[in-house]
Parts: C-alpha cells; structure tokens; sequence
C-alpha cells in the first residue's frame, strides 16, 4: 500500500476504488460543505437574505442540501438554460440574475419554460445594466403580456458595467416607473468583489469597502428619490464569497447577501477571511502508467540535462485526463511536467521516490474554481464517512 497520500487523501482514494471508480471525477466532501454551509449562514444576520451563488454550485441536489441547511430559497443564476431548469427543480425558489441575459434569452426562457409552479413575475428578477437593454425588455413585456421585475445593475466600484452613476440609475427608474403594466423595480445589485484584491499601498480593503459601500448607498438614496415609498422587500444585493465576512457587520447597506465558493473553496478562495472554510471538492485521476525517472522525446542527453539529480522528477505519471484548472494537492511534491506538453488525454507529472503512486492509484487537485470546473467532469462522486453515497449530476447545459 502506498504511503504516498495523507490520511485524508487515502481514505479518498480507498473509497474511489472500492466504488469502482477509474475515470477522472470530482470528488464532493460532504460533511466539509455542510460545515461551510453552517459557517456561512453564521455570518448572515437574521434580518438579511442570503442568496446561493448557483454558477459556483452548479448541481442540483447540492443546491438542495445547501438551500436547506441555510434555510434559503434565494439563488443568483447566470445562464438561461440552468434559469429554466432552476425554476423546474426548484419551483418555490426566488431568482435573481447575476448578469444581464441578452433579451433574446429571455425571451427564450419565457418560450421554452417547461411544466412548473415557478410564477417568474412573482419569484425571478431580471438584471438590467443599461437603458437600452430596458428598452429591450419594455418591448419584450408587451408583444409577451408579461410584467417583467427588474433588478438594476450598479457600479460600486468594479468597473463591469451597470449603471454608473446615481443619476443615471434615477433616469432608469422613472422609466420603469412610467411603465407599470410592463415593469417593476425589485432592487439592485452591486458586485464588490474588488475589496481585498488591491494592493494595500493603492488602498486598504477596509477602505475600499467604505468606497463601494458609500457608492451603494448613494444608488440606495436615488431609488428612494423615485421611489419615496419603497417596500422592505426591496431587493439590495451585493457581496460574494471574498466579502461576504464584511457584511456581517451592521453597516453594510445590503439586504440580500450573494455568496457560493465558499462553500466549495476552489484555490483562489485561500483568502485570510475565509480561513475556517474548508475545501470540499478535489479532482481525482488514477495513474495510468508509473515509470521511473523522467523522459521526453528526443536524445537521452536532453533529458539527463533537465532532470537528472532532481528529486522531483525521480518517478514519471502518467495520468487519466489532463489540462485542469487546478492545483496538484495530493501526494504534496507531485508536480506536472511541463516540457512533455499539455494533454486534456493523458498528462506527463512527475515526483519523488518516497511519494510513490502505484498504477491505479489517483492522483488528487485542487481546482481553482467550482464554476465551470464542477460542469465538466460529469456526476460528482459524493464522498461521506469513508465511502462514497452518492453521484450529484451537475446542470446538464
Ligand atoms: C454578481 C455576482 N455576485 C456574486 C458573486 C460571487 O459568487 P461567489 O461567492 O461564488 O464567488 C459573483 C461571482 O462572480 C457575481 O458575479
């Protein structure tokens, strides 16, 4: 047996093969998720919505676990084929887009929803960025008969587009204003994933919070300006896995709280606030082939100059699968061999002696992001106690 893994990443592993899993999967850390789903909801104050970011967690009984566990029926959708099949699986949910959908889009999703009790002019928000794309969708709501919600995009500080400034939202609400039967203001949602992420001799990230949430609330006062009588139920979105921690805090302007990569923890969620999530979702790949020492094509002096002597590259993988987005995070000092070239088939990784992989054993990774990464590798493999329970279909388009 190979010493090659951690405790962790063996049990990993002796649950694959006793499933008979062989093929390169995603692997989901139950009982890890469920307690960043508890950690998470810690955070947001009883008065305040949180809203699951379904493109990080793009699988639908996932969803419905974390839905659960966080007693939340609110979900950011970004693409109109998983908005359909929301609004299926989840016909009591509250949706709101995280981008805007080309009308046509939404057009389709009003032409091609299938069977459901899902009612979108009460439960989905669609998101407007522009005074044309209002346009659009006022001609949209007639020639269909439908009263469309919408949702404003706003520019606290991102630069992604929405309405830049106070004013220029002011002009778009007393468009929708002036269109009852067509349109209605349901809030506005503001992305301020930028804090944090400057370095702190351009600006603090305390200070950059201040900035977007000042912004925020001068978007907050021109709705007002329109609307004198707003109702609580007003939809103030913003946050995301990086600030969500901030939020907790009482002075923040928002009212629904967006947050899903925490729950997973891709790489590039190793942030200082999220530091008690844990990371639940690995890409496992058996080895296909172990080879000692390292060899490339061409004369053998090439690969004595390149790798002889280094302890990396005392043992040659080959795996199932290749190219991920992600990062190598079992055995530890694995590393991939870049001057083989890279292969979504079959991927040349190399590592030392002491850390050896047998064939048939896997290799694990870390992937930089659930979103996207959880859509293409087929059901996840649901990993719980020291077996595997389940396998979660990701959204099929
Ligand atoms: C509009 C919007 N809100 C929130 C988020 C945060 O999502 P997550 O918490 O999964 O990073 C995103 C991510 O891209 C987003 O685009």
């Amino acid at each position: 047996m190979t010493t090659a893994h951690d405790v962790y990443f063996s049990g990993l592993q002796r649950a694959l093969k006793d499933a008979g899993i062989a093929w390169p999967v995603i692997v989901l850390d139950r009982a890890r998720m469920m307690r960043n789903a508890a950690r998470l909801k810690a955070w947001i104050a009883p008065d305040k919505t949180l809203r699951l970011v379904e493109k990080s967690l793009p699988v639908p009984s996932m969803l419905d676990r974390l839905m659960q566990a966080t007693q939340t029926s609110a979900l950011m959708v970004f693409h109109e084929p998983q908005l359909r099949q929301t609004a299926v699986r989840f016909p009591h949910s509250d949706l709101l887009l995280g981008k805007p959908m080309p009308v046509a889009a939404a057009a389709h999703f009003y032409a091609h929803l299938g069977a459901t009790t899902f009612d979108p002019a009460r439960q989905l928000q669609w998101l407007i960025d522009t005074p044309q794309r209002l346009a659009q969708y006022l001609d949209l709501a007639r020639e269909l008969g439908v009263r469309l919600r919408i949702n404003v995009e706003i520019d606290v500080g991102l630069h992604r587009g929405g309405c830049a400034t106070p004013s220029e939202l002011a002009s778009m609400l007393t468009t929708i204003n002036e269109h009852p039967d067509q349109v209605e203001f349901a809030g506005l949602m503001g992305y301020d994933a930028f804090v944090g992420k400057l370095p702190a001799v351009v600006e603090s990230s305390a200070t950059s919070f201040e900035r977007a949430n000042s912004s925020y609330r001068a978007f907050q006062e021109a709705a007002r300006s329109v609307y004198p009588e707003l109702s609580a139920s007003v939809c103030w979105n913003g946050s995301g896995s990086p600030t969500v921690a901030l939020h907790r805090q009482n002075r923040s302007p928002l009212n629904d709280i967006s947050a899903g990569s925490c729950l997973l923890k891709g790489t590039m969620f190793d942030l200082p606030l999220l530091r008690d999530f844990e990371p639940a979702v690995f890409i496992a790949s058996p080895i296909l082939k172990a080879i000692e020492g390292s060899r490339l094509a061409g004369p053998p002096w090439l690969s004595t100059l390149l790798f002889a002597g280094r302890k990396q590259r005392q043992q040659t993988y080959f795996t199932y699968g290749g190219d991920w987005r992600a990062r190598i995070e079992s055995p530890p000092h694995v590393a991939e061999n870049k001057y083989f070239g890279v292969s979504y088939n079959q991927a040349m990784f190399s590592g030392p002696s002491d850390e050896r992989l047998a064939v048939d054993d896997f290799l694990f990774l870390r992937p930089h992001q659930s979103e996207g990464t959880l859509l293409q590798m087929g059901p996840l493999q649901v990993f719980e106690g020291s077996r595997i329970v389940d396998a979660w279909s990701p959204f099929t388009e």
